[in-house]
């Protein structure tokens, strides 16, 4: 009930109803019988109890919804969904930033210089904004997953410049699963949907005075930018990628929009 008390019981009061009779319309209309439905049941308490309920949202197209519910058009960089591999107090990154440590297993992927500017929406540089990334690498995919990559490993946050500049040392992301061994892993196989989604680099911006945007860049040219599992990929947030000296470049300016 306590995540309850977070939404206000006026709006729990108005969906709920509708959510039930919604719910009881299928259930009829497919005579949905008592052992399916106590399997139904066993399997949502199966996601649960694995935490795998945002993944679930994800893998639904549930998240990609409620994120295009709540940012409508705007000046403000196109925001999308945060997945559930965000880690708490990532460590800062001082410049030069680099967000990785070489790990058994690396290869040669490509490294990438990631820069870019923070902005108000419409308006001048954010001098005190946080730049704050998380991604996977060229091999092993998320630090969380991987025991030979060093902890928060491709990720970090870090502070602009006084211009609202920021920039970063990285390695290209590649294409991934999502984790497929718990619960959601069956879902998607009995509904023959794919695992997989286009290499991305996520960002959660903020400033004092601005609405903070979480978002996700993603290249061209990747196999599943069509087919992304999560259905998250927006032609606004795939960003080239160039050959510069030895390494690859790419550019992501971010706006903000006023709280
Ligand atoms: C991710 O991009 O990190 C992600 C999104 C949805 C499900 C799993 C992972
Ligand atoms: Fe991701």
């Amino acid at each position: 009930m306590e995540a309850m008390s977070t939404v206000g019981s006026e709006r729990v009061a108005a969906v709920v109803p509708d959510v039930l009779a919604a719910i009881h319309e299928v259930l009829e209309r497919h005579r949905v019988t008592e052992e399916e439905w106590y399997a139904a049941l066993a399997y949502l308490t199966e996601v649960g109890r694995a935490d795998e309920f945002i993944l679930l949202s994800d893998v639904t197209r549930t998240s990609v919804l409620i994120d295009a519910m709540s940012h409508g058009a705007s000046e403000a960089t196109a925001s999308d969904v945060e997945g559930p591999l965000y880690r708490d107090d990532p460590p800062w990154r001082e410049k030069p930033c680099k967000i990785y440590g070489s790990y058994e297993g690396m290869g040669d992927g490509d490294v990438l210089m990631v820069r870019g500017n923070v902005t108000a929406a419409g308006g001048g540089p954010l001098a005190d904004a946080v730049v704050d990334v998380w991604q996977t690498g060229p091999d092993g995919g998320y630090d969380l997953w991987d025991p030979r990559q060093p902890a928060f490993n491709f990720r970090g946050r870090m502070r602009v410049d006084e211009d609202g500049a920021y920039e970063f040392e990285t390695m290209l992301p590649k294409p991934y699963t999502v984790p497929t061994e718990g619960p959601v892993g069956r879902y998607l196989e009995a509904m023959g949907q794919h695992p997989w989604r286009p290499a991305h680099i996520h960002f959660k911006v903020t400033a004092p005075g601005y609405k903070p945007l979480v978002t996700q860049v993603f290249f061209p040219d990747d196999p599943y930018l069509e087919n992304d599992t999560i259905g998250a990929v927006k032609p606004a947030l795939v960003r080239p990628v160039t050959p510069e000296d030895d390494h690859l470049r790419c550019e992501f300016d971010v706006a903000l929009a006023p709280a």
